[in-house]
């Protein structure tokens, strides 16, 4: 039987062993998960016993993604854009570390039928999540994207560190909005976790076909409540993103890709 969990802290509210497990029964594989909380102080020393004492992966989750990334002896190349990791195994005595929140959007994107190829892209927020998912945006070739973020320094520096990537990337401050039609609007601030109003320019909903809130939530979550109240009709929450994510991890470590149309649907069904 193989050996998983997911570490962070908070844990208790991981959807992770469920959607795992359910992967597991899928694919006939004898699989164990669990989900352990670990405090940032105590992250390297935890985290190198349960791989050395029978875990075969982990999934790592809020607020442990940097220090994963810094355990790691070899990150992918993902990984190492982001400075973030969300999968973590061992080969050979190594601890390797890969990042699976960029393709997991993309996935669950193109099960939606989304496509970003020559798209004109806003993305709000300018934190980690918006790193993690900004270099699989790119590799797409959407024509333009522009992040709005309430501490502009922070999106300007995401620009300057994409700039080279053969699409029009900008930072406009939030009060502005970009020009033309837009293809859609991507949320990847924190507001919904922690609570607080999302402060945000209702103006970039104006022309956008789709609107994606990576988080989620067991109703609308507010940020795509504000999009249909300015009139977007289609609106996706992070369920999908989660659960393809997830997807992507279970692969790793098994060699098998889980279809996650099942899942999802059950998933919601926990929330
Ligand atoms: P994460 O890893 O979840 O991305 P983070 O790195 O702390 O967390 O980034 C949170 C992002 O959400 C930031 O872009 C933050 O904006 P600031 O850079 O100005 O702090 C954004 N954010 C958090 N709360 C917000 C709110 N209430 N309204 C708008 N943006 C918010």
């Amino acid at each position: 039987m193989k050996k998983f969990a997911v570490i962070g802290q908070p844990i208790k509210h991981s959807l992770s062993p469920r959607i795992h497990s359910e992967f597991a029964k899928e694919l006939g594989i004898d699989i164990s998960y669990d989900a352990i909380e670990i405090a940032p102080k105590d992250f390297n020393s935890t985290t190198k016993q349960l791989l050395e004492n029978g875990y075969d992966g982990l999934n790592v989750t809020l607020p442990l993604k940097e220090l994963a990334y810094r355990l790691a002896d070899e990150v992918s190349e993902t990984g190492r854009e982001t400075g973030a990791v969300n999968t973590l195994w061992k080969e050979k005595g190594k601890i390797l570390a890969d990042s699976t929140d960029g393709k997991g959007l993309l996935e669950d994107l193109l099960n939606n039928q989304i496509s970003l190829k020559d798209s004109n892209l806003v993305i709000l927020g300018a934190g980690g999540a918006a790193l993690s998912i900004l270099p699989s945006i790119l590799s797409l070739h959407p024509q333009k994207v522009t992040i709005l973020n309430r501490t502009l320094e922070k999106s300007c520096a995401l620009v300057d560190k994409f700039k080279d990537r053969g699409v029009q990337l900008q930072a406009i401050p939030m009060k502005e909005a970009p020009e033309g039609s837009l293809t859609g609007v991507i949320n990847t601030t924190s507001a919904e976790v922690t609570g607080e109003d999302l402060i945000l320019n209702v103006s970039i909903f104006k022309k956008a076909d789709w609107s994606y809130d990576l988080s989620y939530s067991k109703e609308t979550t507010s940020f795509n409540q504000l999009a249909k109240d300015s009139g977007i009709e289609v609106c996706f929450d992070g369920l999908g993103m989660l659960v393809s994510q997830a997807a992507f991890s279970f692969k790793i470590w098994t060699g098998k890709q889980p279809p996650t149309n099942r899942v999802l649907s059950l998933i919601k069904s926990f929330l």
